[in-house]
């Protein structure tokens, strides 16, 4: 009999942020929250005569409103410096089946994990907008 030795080499790379690699929000983060998120998360708007309020309370098209959150995690939206406790990106990363998975189970496709990296790197790095402000 042999002896097989199956040596598994679970080697994970985490991309490691530097404080020099400053992710840019209006080029990297915005395009990913627009694809994704506005259709649901924008300022109030009329359409066809009905009044389309942001769900969840939640505007993600200024930088205000994204620092201020919606009505259940006021102020958790975005935690500069703290990925884990930010909504806006564990919103992106639970399982579809989750009731708080964003956007919500058959109304659009995940954030790819390429793009949800991008944001958490954004997050851990400090959440700047730059000069971003968004619509008032
Ligand atoms: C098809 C509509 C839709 C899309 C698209 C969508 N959401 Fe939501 N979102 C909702 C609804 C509805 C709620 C309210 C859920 C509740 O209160 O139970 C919500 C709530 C939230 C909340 C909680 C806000 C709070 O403080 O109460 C966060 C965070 C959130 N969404 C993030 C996102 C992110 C990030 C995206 C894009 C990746 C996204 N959503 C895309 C419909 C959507």
């Amino acid at each position: 009999m042999k002896a097989i030795t199956i040596l598994a080499a679970a080697t994970l790379t985490f991309s490691v942020a530097s404080a020099q690699d400053a992710i840019d929000f209006e080029k990297q983060i915005l395009p990913i929250l627009k694809e994704s998120c506005f259709k649901c998360h924008e300022k109030e708007k009329e359409d066809n005569g009905k009044i389309k309020k942001p769900k969840g309370g939640l505007r993600l098209d200024s930088a205000e409103a994204i620092m201020k959150g919606g009505k259940d995690y006021p102020s958790e939206n975005v935690v500069a410096g703290k990925p884990d406790a930010s909504w806006l990106l564990k919103t992106m990363t639970l399982p579809e089946s989750d009731e708080m998975a964003m956007p919500p189970e058959g109304k659009g496709d995940r954030v790819s994990a390429e793009n949800q990296a991008l944001v958490k790197k954004w997050i851990e790095s400090g959440a700047s907008f730059g000069a971003w402000k968004g619509v008032e």
